[in-house]
């Protein structure tokens, strides 16, 4: 059955270890922590989950961009779980933009990350995928990936000025743009 799971919120160490790869992702305890992965995303206004966010310290993400009160101007996309992934950038450009994190509630912060990228992972088959991202999902999966290396896009930060809270983000680019 699908359950939703409480989030892990920065401070809990779970989030600074380095996942585990999943070894055989057809295994019934994966495919359980994939369906309370997307079972708990849904819950959220959020547009990806990593395991470790569900206190689950294995290598699986899920990149979901869809426009939600968190992030109205994410380009719609179906779903996508990788196991295992990895990434090469496709180029040398990275942006800043804003992003936050289901783990860490009440703050925004510019994070610079490639704009394209190569994206290598194992579906739910075990079947061996490549795929390139760019723009916005290329930064949702940049931050996906992070959780499965102990990191979280705070550590990514330039400047403490680049922090906001989420409050002040929701009054000057999101009531502004929809205005
Ligand atoms: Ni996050």
């Amino acid at each position: 059955m699908n359950q939703i799971r409480p989030i892990v919120e920065l401070g809990d160490p779970r989030l600074r270890e380095v996942a585990k790869m999943v070894e055989r992702s057809l295994d019934e305890a994966v495919i359980n922590i994939i369906s309370d992965m997307t079972a708990t995303l849904a819950s959220t206004c959020g547009v990806g989950i990593a395991a470790p966010q569900i206190g689950e310290c294995y290598q699986v993400i899920i990149v979901s961009s869809r426009p939600t009160a968190r992030y109205p101007m994410a380009p719609p996309m179906s779903p996508i779980v990788m196991i295992n992934p990895t990434f090469n950038s496709t180029t040398e450009r990275r942006e800043k933009d804003w992003e936050g994190c289901l783990s860490i509630p009440g703050i925004r912060a510019l994070v610079p990350r490639y704009t394209d990228i190569e994206v290598n992972y194992q579906d739910t088959q075990s079947v061996f995928k490549t795929i390139n991202f760019s723009g916005f999902v290329a930064r949702v999966f940049q931050h996906e990936f992070d959780h499965l290396h102990g990191q979280v896009y705070l550590d990514r930060v330039e400047s403490s000025l680049d922090i906001i809270s989420e409050n002040m983000f929701q009054k000057l680019y999101v009531e502004k743009k929809q205005l």
